[in-house]
């Protein structure tokens, strides 16, 4: 039997509502996460992955309890958080963001800064959060004398550093990490992921892994889902999603990851043409039809389900078991 998983998302939708428009009409709602389900056990990372305005944030967001779920419900070791009150939540999940700038208070030292989650989330006395201060900087790799510096004065990656480790100063196990490194210059883009790959491995952390790319989740993460306005479109243990990848929205992002050693001329390149500003999900038909190289009429009239019928794994696609793109490449 499989152990409760320490968080579970479950039919997970947050629609927004419409604007007013003149003449009392109000715009329909924006439905920026529907029926977003999966379960993550303890000590293992999904990847979220999809292109600017897919919902990722919203859906970390709603986890968080920072928007109000439509409908759904959030599991944390199989318990409903709105069951678990605030500070326990708190002290268990917490929020790495993509600018760890904005996210900093600019007037306080690293030390201040860790020194709340400490006190009032992990509930240390005075002693205990010195100890604990200066082996979280340890931790995350900064030199103890920083404990008294400001925001200012650390670079993107430093300051991601001071980001996490204010995350487990709470004492959190599980991060929802939404574009962690995506501010970040590659080379420290590398550093900060396989500081992450550490601490996971030493603490044994759940992750809840947002990015716009693939090649950033692919070492990091033991699952991916794919996410194209507000659906997911496929899940899969990350070997079968880089292997096999069934969906065409998943073989288009796939196309644009860059392979280390392989020339780009190598590798299909497919193109959905456009972006998804603009598009909306109205529930009929495929979303991504519009975009998709594989789209017949059949895709624009019925919603594709999101299950393993086809393949194995979950997909959304009504040509989930033929969708070899080497016919589509441009
Ligand atoms: N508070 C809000 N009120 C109304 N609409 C919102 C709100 N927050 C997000 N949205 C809309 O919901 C959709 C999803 O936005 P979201 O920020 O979750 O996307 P994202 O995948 O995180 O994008 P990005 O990669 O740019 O961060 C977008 O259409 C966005 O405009
Ligand atoms: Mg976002």
């Amino acid at each position: 039997m499989r152990a409760t998983p320490v968080l579970e998302v479950r039919g997970l939708e947050k629609h927004f509502l419409g604007r007013r428009r003149l003449f009392g009409a109000t715009a329909p709602a924006l439905k920026a996460v529907q029926l977003v389900s999966f379960s993550l056990q303890a000590g293992n990372a999904l990847g979220v992955v999809g292109e600017s305005g897919c919902g990722k944030s919203t859906l970390a967001k709603t986890i968080m309890g920072l928007h109000e779920p439509t409908g759904g419900e959030v599991l944390l070791d199989g318990r409903d958080v709105r069951d678990i009150p605030r500070k326990e939540f708190a002290s268990r999940v917490q929020f790495v963001f993509q600018d760890p700038y904005s996210s900093l208070n600019p007037r306080k030292t690293v030390r201040q800064t860790l020194d709340a989650p400490m006190r009032h989330l992990a509930g240390l006395d005075a002693p205990a959060r010195e100890e604990r201060a200066a082996e979280l900087l340890d931790l995350v790799g900064l030199r103890p004398e920083f404990a008294g510096r400001y925001p200012h004065e650390f670079s993107g990656g430093q300051r991601q550093r001071i980001g996490i480790a204010r995350a487990l100063a709470a004492s959190a196990d599980v991060l929802l990490l939404d574009e962690p490194v995506s501010a970040l210059d590659v080379s420290v883009q590398a550093q900060v992921l396989n500081l992450l790959r550490k601490l996971q491995r030493e603490l044994g952390l759940t992750y809840l892994f947002i990015a716009h790319d693939l090649a950033v989740v692919e070492n990091l993460c033991d699952e991916v889902a794919v996410m194209y306005l507000g659906r997911i479109v496929e899940q899969a243990p990350r070997e079968v999603l880089f292997r096999e990848p069934r969906h065409p929205y998943t073989h288009t992002l796939l196309s644009a990851v860059p392979v280390p050693g392989q020339a780009r001329g190598q590798r299909l390149r497919l193109v959905a043409p456009g972006d998804a500003s603009g598009l909306t999900d109205e529930g009929v038909g495929c979303a991504f039809a519009p975009r998709c190289y594989r789209a017949e009429p059949r895709c624009r009239e019925e919603l594709p389900p999101l299950d393993d019928a086809a393949v194995g794994h979950p997909v959304a696609c009504h040509f989930a078991s033929d969708t070899d793109p080497k016919e589509h490449a441009g």
